[in-house]
């Protein structure tokens, strides 16, 4: 099965599928152990569970690993739609689609989950997709989101600055909110803000490769990061882009629920 985007130049990559070339899974900024605390508190047992953008599927493993009733992803990339698909088999579906429009039924879901794919949407986009996870969630049901978020001190120039570095770096749209209009965009769109956790943005620090990869795929990882130029310089200087941004960026989870329905 292709990787997405199996055809196009290390140089012009967008970060998360060149990273997914060199073998790395985990794609989200906050890694494994910030999806673990967002997953936990999110009451999957049981509950019918739509995930957007899951990328390789591997949230999705760990969402059926705690035995919802029913999965659903909805991923934009036909490629990775398709590994998700067989990640998933017989336990869920996957489909691909656009997040701000699933298609699926309105109040069907008990969770939506969601990482990172809300930083990777422009501002007007982020709302819709808020708006159509508010649509298809039940009563009482959950919004379970990973992304990356400014510090709430930072001006606008600085704020305009971080994005054009990420984006310039990641050559994708990066574009992380304030942590007071993230909340102000997703109470917009109707949620409660439930819980908030923060962590550094050590995506590409070696120790993190290894927690979220295991010891394994991280030195195959390592291996072909140095032995490729290119990607070589693009993954340095992703990691050098993320260090030079910790005063300014970190990674959040938040657990949202549906207010007033
Ligand atoms: C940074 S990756 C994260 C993948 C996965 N959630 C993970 O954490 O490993 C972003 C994912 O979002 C998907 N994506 C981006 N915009 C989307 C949209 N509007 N609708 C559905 N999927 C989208 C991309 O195709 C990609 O799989």
């Amino acid at each position: 099965m292709e990787l997405p985007m199996s055809g196009q130049k290390t140089i012009d990559l967008p970060g998360h599928w060149l990273l997914a070339r060199l073998g790395k899974r985990v794609l989200r900024p906050g890694g494994r152990e910030l999806t673990e605390r967002m997953l936990s508190g999110a009451g999957l047992p049981g509950a019918d569970v739509v995930e957007l953008a899951p990328g390789l599927g591997i949230t999705a493993m760990a969402v059926l690993n705690r035995k919802p009733a029913s999965y659903v992803a909805v991923e934009f990339d036909d490629d990775a739609a398709a590994l998700t698909r067989a990640a998933v088999g017989e336990r869920g579906r996957a489909i691909q689609g656009e997040a701000a429009h699933t298609g699926l039924p309105d109040a069907s879901a008990d969770v939506v989950v969601g990482e990172g794919i809300l930083t990777m949407q422009t501002d007007a986009h982020k709302a819709e997709v808020a708006r159509e996870a508010y649509r298809m969630l039940r009563p009482g049901g959950r919004f379970a989101i990973h992304d990356m978020v400014l510090q709430d001190g930072i001006d606008d120039d600085t704020k305009s600055e971080v994005r054009q570095a990420l984006n310039r770096s990641i050559k994708a749209t990066v574009d992380p909110l304030r942590a007071a209009e993230w909340r102000q965009l997703l109470t917009e769109a109707g949620f409660r803000v439930d819980a908030v956790s923060f962590a550094p943005l050590l995506l590409l620090e070696p120790r993190r490769v290894i927690a979220d990869e295991g010891l394994l795929r991280a030195l195959r990882f390592a291996w072909n990061v140095v032995r490729d130029h290119d990607a070589r310089e693009r993954v340095l200087d992703m990691r050098n882009t993320f260090r030079k941004l910790w005063s300014s960026i970190s990674v959040g989870v938040s657990r949202l629920s549906v207010r007033g329905r």
